[in-house]
């Protein structure tokens, strides 16, 4: 797969110690930055990473910051993305079988870099059930970036 990673300065140093692992599993990663840790803002890595996913040059996305909270947030803002906050390994699994989330979260600050290689291969290897119920529950969420979309 192609896998589209960001993070701001709050987690550059898991999103560098990820890439090398994500590839080391098979995958191409794009890597859209940080790469210092000056301070930067979450939103403009998280807004890259879901742009390459919802254009489809992307397959998946992963953002990593302080906390994973700030990416999540920004990411959960742009139509056709559904991004989990993930620091936990059932959860990453969880996710991909229930919510078909095409991006994944975490925080820097939060998890170890051998806990967060496992979310990720869990998260990349787990696909969506694709359970009549789940469709539904997605098709409600799309439902509602339809209901409330803001046209400038
Ligand atoms: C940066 O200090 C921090 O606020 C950011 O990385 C993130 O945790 C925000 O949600």
């Amino acid at each position: 797969m192609k896998i589209a990673i960001g993070a701001d300065h709050a987690g550059v140093r898991l999103k560098d110690e990820l890439i090398g692992f994500i590839e080391s599993l098979g995958h191409q990663v794009s890597d859209l930055g940080c790469n210092c840790t000056d301070s930067v803002d979450y939103p403009d890595y998280a807004i890259a990473v879901c742009d390459q996913v919802v254009a489809g040059s992307a397959d998946k996305g992963i953002l990593v910051c302080g906390t994973g909270i700030g990416m999540t947030i920004a990411a959960n803002k742009v139509p056709g993305i559904r991004c989990a906050l993930v620091h936990d390994l059932f959860s990453a699994k969880a996710t991909r079988e229930h919510n078909d989330t095409n991006v994944l979260a975490m925080g820097e600050r939060v998890v170890g870099p051998g806990v967060a290689q496992e979310i990720v291969k869990i998260w990349l290897e787990t696909e969506f059930s694709n359970g009549e119920r789940h469709r539904n529950r997605i098709g409600k969420v799309q439902a509602l970036e339809h209901k409330y979309a803001i046209h400038p």
